[in-house]
């Protein structure tokens, strides 16, 4: 498995993106616990963010695309308003080890 985030580098409420391999992710810390998915719109498969590390919308409750302003919850990546309604952003399987976010080599296309 591989390292691709220290759980301590995102705060309370915030998102963060991040490559490895030359796959982008990103990553929400909500309620104290960790989310990831792909950085992929699945309406036009554009990145999320609308500056660097700002997934979330204006009050931090819902991950908002910054191409069409698609709105997704934070807990399972569901679209529920916007022009990709009832898709769903990709997760990211991962653990948490030792603070780390640890995803697995294939998941990065990296051999073990
Ligand atoms: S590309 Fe994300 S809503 Fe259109």
């Amino acid at each position: 498995m591989i390292a691709v985030l220290n759980t301590e580098d995102i705060e309370e409420g915030s998102s963060k993106g991040f490559e490895a391999n030359s796959i982008y992710m990103f990553a929400v810390k909500k309620d104290n616990q960790i989310y990831l998915y792909w950085n992929r719109c699945p309406h036009l498969g554009t990145p999320l963010e609308w500056e660097e590390d700002r997934f979330l919308d204006a009050d931090g409750a819902l991950i908002q695309c910054a191409t069409h302003g698609a709105l997704f919850q934070i807990s399972d990546g569901r679209c529920l308003a916007g022009p990709c309604k009832g898709k769903s952003l990709k997760p990211v399987p991962f653990i948490i080890d030792n603070g780390m976010v640890m995803v697995e080599n294939h998941i990065l296309n990296l051999s073990t």
